[in-house]
């Protein structure tokens, strides 16, 4: 274990930020990493340049009887700010509690790397793996994988495979393997709000002009109406029902409860939309989020201002078979629509990822449940997931592949945020899970 942890501990030190361009060379330093660590293995690694940050794939000696397994990960990870809110150096990772903390620890490289040991393990004890392995590991997922799908495009012939499995979603309590099969696709846009030339003095204009920080906060109020339903026209349009099957399990899942929902959050009340579930709410309804809004003085004190813009960052969870371009399409209508008289709107649309769903039930889904089982002891809870992994679907469409999703996240584990952590009970997990998997695919 401690040469294990000491591969993580090293591949942690990479503060691999995709979308800060100031740490191109970081990034590039991590597949570097990477390149060494699987070589090492006696993989056949290639190591393909994007237009941002380079793809690694590695894989053993194929032969014709064996089935062909992609394992996909990425190793870039999120920003790390506010900075100070961590309780030690997001990239200089340590243990503490049973618990190792740093940026990435989860999101992925804990994960991913678990996949790699496991392999590594099997290398070593057994000289070969029962399948035929392609690791397709990336650093732009954080960034929504913009280099993946051209490369899964013209790879498609080597990149070839019977199933894709993944570990970079969540488990739902300690102890309890979670296996999903759906995750929710994401829309992105930004709007910026424009009212007077300049900032203005409130007393001597104000009452006169729209003033466009109350026009940014009726637009984003406009989204929902008071129930906490979204309000966009035709938004539910093409949302796929809940199968009764699922809501009767979810409603048995632990750690999903409202009560589980507020202990993790630190909220004093659920919220969202009516007749459904916390778990139904997360796991099977789209979403309209606010993710960031701004205008005028922010700084100590008041000063009489009528700010000359606002802006604010929206993100939409989708879910089956809602389309991202479809409903990007209906938010700027809508928002054009509720724009309020004297402000221009100016919407920028960002980035889409279409959302997932599988049949667990599948022959691979059915692996994948009995791995899960071996390594953690227990039958598996089935669940569809929150998050976004954009390329999951897209693999399906270019390669034709399903992916079984096979999480450890825990819901404290705070990936994205300050004092992300991994269990070192789950990373120990996720070695056994990949040595279970890989035989139970064969
Ligand atoms: N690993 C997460 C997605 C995730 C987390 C799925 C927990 C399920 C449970 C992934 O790295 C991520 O953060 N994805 C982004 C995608 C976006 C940038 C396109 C997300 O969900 O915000
Ligand atoms: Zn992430």
């Amino acid at each position: 274990m401690t040469k294990q942890l000491d591969d993580l501990f090293a591949f942690l030190r990479f503060p691999s930020i995709s979308t800060d361009s100031n740490h191109g060379a970081d990034v590039r330093d991590c597949a570097d990493w990477l390149v060494q660590k699987l070589s090492g293995m006696g993989l056949d690694v290639e190591l393909h340049e994007t237009a941002r940050h380079p793809i690694v794939i590695a894989r053993n000696e194929h032969q014709a009887d064996k089935k062909t397994c992609l394992i996909y990960g990425h190793y870039d990870v999120q920003p790390v700010d506010p900075v100070e809110l961590w309780d030690s150096p997001p990239f200089e990772p340590e243990i503490r509690d049973g618990r190792i903390w740093g940026r990435g620890s989860t999101d992925n490289k804990g994960q991913m790397l678990a996949h790699i040991l496991g392999v590594e393990e099997t290398l070593q004890e057994e000289g070969e793996l029962p399948v035929n392995l392609i690791f397709l590991f990336e650093g732009e997922e954080e960034i929504g994988s913009p280099s993946l799908v051209p490369f899964l495009k013209k790879h498609q012939q080597e990149l070839a495979c019977d199933v894709i499995a993944v570990s970079d979603t969540g488990m739902v309590a300690k102890g309890v393997p979670t296996m999903g099969y759906g995750l929710r696709g994401i829309t992105c846009c930004e709007v910026t709000l424009k009212g007077p030339a300049g900032d203005l003095h409130s007393g001597v204009y104000g009452g006169a002009v729209a003033n466009p920080a109350t026009a940014v906060a009726r637009l984003v109020a406009s989204l929902h109406d008071a129930d906490g339903k979204i309000a966009i026209e035709g938004f539910y349009d093409d949302v796929r029902p809940l199968e009764d099957w699922e809501r009767a399990m979810w409603a048995r899942v632990p750690g999903a409860s409202d009560d589980d929902i507020l202990a993790i959050t630190g909220s004093t009340a659920t919220f969202g939309e009516p007749g459904y579930s916390s778990a139904e709410r997360l796991w099977a309804r789209p979403t309209a989020e606010v993710n960031g809004i701004g205008a005028g003085y922010q700084g100590e004190g008041s000063k009489t201002v009528i700010p000359a813009e606002a802006m604010a960052k929206f993100s939409f969870r989708l879910v089956p078979d809602q389309d991202p371009e479809d409903i990007s399409a209906k938010v700027k209508t809508h928002l054009e629509k509720h724009c309020p008289e004297g402000i221009t709107l100016e919407v920028e649309v960002g980035h889409h990822g279409k959302p997932y769903i599988c049949d667990p039930h599948s022959e691979n889904g059915k692996a994948g449940q009995v791995a899960l089982e071996q390594a953690f002891g227990i039958a598996p809870v089935l669940i569809r997931e929150g998050g976004s992994i954009p390329i999951i679907q897209d693999m399906k469409e270019i390669l034709g592949v399903e992916s079984i999703m096979l999480g450890l996240a825990l819901p404290d584990c705070q990936i994205h945020a300050p004092n992300e952590n991994f269990y070192v009970e789950n990373f120990e997990g996720g070695i056994r899970l990949n040595r279970a998997l890989l035989k139970q695919l064969a």
